[in-house]
């Protein structure tokens, strides 16, 4: 029996967890396998944070949390936008969720009508396309260069606004390609939405932290004060502070939107975990030292990575500038032997034993993506395997 109703037809489960799931039955199996599907951060959370948890939990906030956020998250998300993005936010124009991706879902949720669509950069991370889906919209996506870092251009987006346009979603740093946006991209993306009043526009900054070579972050909201009367800026916990399993995420939007936003969740999960948000307070209020460290290691491994793909002939990318991903680019390998992405991962995982991502799944064949959240050492490991396989092609 077919049990999945119409909108399901076009949405897919999260590609990395299933390729994960198969990497890891494999390793059961007595494989020698290296996951690299997987976007989480393999540091442990922060000490402070599960203490703060724990005593939350002792001290009876174990009851159903308001459904917006609790006063104490909403106040230290509220510091957070004022100390790192410049941004003075009223507790009515914040939302906490089960984690950024909820916090998408709900905005989607609370906007989108049939038919609507939404605009997303190739590459993007895959599920923004499924919610849009699940919602009865379309999801639209616009081409990006390497030769722009994978970045949005203006041009590019006026040419696909229509009618039908609701959002555009951005994402920076990005989940896959580690694009990073400087107030100068998105002053010019700015100045073709001002031509569009009815376009929203959603800035997804959950690796806000993790920029690299000295770069300083740049929130939307903060470059173009004058669209924030219609954008909404998307940001957690998970990816900083390594807190992936307490799914605690967070947004900045008008009142009006906000309000949406809650009654949507309020039918939904009634808010966020107490627990997770007493966690999620401290990671943001407390000391930010981990945060700096974890920064670092990615920067080392993005390096790492960098220089083995540039001794693998046929593998290129463009220098990740932040986010703990690489997109590479295989396009000269496939061929009768492996004659797209999917079939060379299959491949790599077969021959070597390395889990890594389609870049069809992000809108990007020709590519596949690798997670750089491992230690250095078994990331070493991986890169020499995928050379050793690649060279014997
Ligand atoms: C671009 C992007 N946004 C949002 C998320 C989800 O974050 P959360 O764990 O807060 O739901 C991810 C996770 O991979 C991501 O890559």
């Amino acid at each position: 029996m077919n049990f999945a109703n119409s909108r399901l037809g076009s949405v897919k489960a999260s590609a990395s967890a299933s390729i994960s799931a198969h990497a890891k039955a494999m390793a059961a199996n007595g494989a020698d396998v290296i996951d690299l599907g997987l976007g989480e951060p393999d540091f442990d959370t922060p000490p402070n944070i599960v203490a703060a948890a724990h005593q939350a939990a002792l001290a009876g906030d174990t009851r159903y949390p308001p459904t917006g956020g609790t006063v104490a998250l909403k106040a230290a998300v509220a510091q957070k936008f004022a100390r790192d993005n410049g941004l003075d936010v009223a507790p009515d124009e914040l939302i906490v969720s089960n984690g950024a991706k909820q916090v998408i879902f709900v905005a989607l949720m609370a906007t989108l009508e049939p038919g609507d669509e939404v605009l997303l950069t190739a590459p993007h991370f895959d599920s923004y396309a499924s919610m849009i889906n699940v919602m009865g919209g379309k999801p639209v996506v616009m081409p990006t260069t390497p030769d722009q870092a994978f970045r949005l251009d203006p041009d590019v987006l006026d040419n696909h606004i229509t009618e039908r346009t609701r959002w555009l979603i951005l994402n920076s740093p990005s989940n896959p390609a580690g694009a990073v946006y400087e107030s100068t991209h998105y002053r010019a993306i700015a100045d073709v939405l001002l031509k569009y009043p009815k376009v929203l526009v959603l800035s997804d900054e959950i690796y806000e932290h993790i920029l690299f070579d000295n770069r300083s972050f740049t929130s939307f909201m903060q470059a173009c004060p004058d669209l924030r009367p219609r954008c909404i800026t998307v940001n957690g916990v998970s990816k900083a502070y390594a807190m992936t399993g307490w799914r605690i995420g967070y947004a900045a939007a008008p009142k009006a939107l906000i309000s949406a936003m809650v009654t949507v969740q309020s039918q939904v999960s009634s808010g966020a975990c107490a627990v997770a948000q007493a966690a999620a307070t401290e990671a943001l209020n407390g000391p930010q030292d981990a945060v700096a460290a974890f920064r670092a290691a990615f920067e080392r491994r993005r390096n790492l990575v960098v220089d083995a793909v540039a001794t693998i002939p046929g593998l290129s990318l463009v220098t990740p500038a932040g986010a703990f991903y690489a997109l590479i680019n295989i396009e000269p390998l496939l061929g009768d032997a492996h004659p797209d992405d999917t079939a060379f991962v299959q491949w790599l995982l077969d021959e070597v034993g390395i889990a890594t991502v389609p870049g069809s799944v992000y809108g990007t064949p020709g590519h596949f993506r690798i997670s750089t959240a491992c230690d250095d050492s078994v990331l070493a490991n991986a890169m020499h395997r995928i050379g050793d396989a690649v060279r014997s092609l």
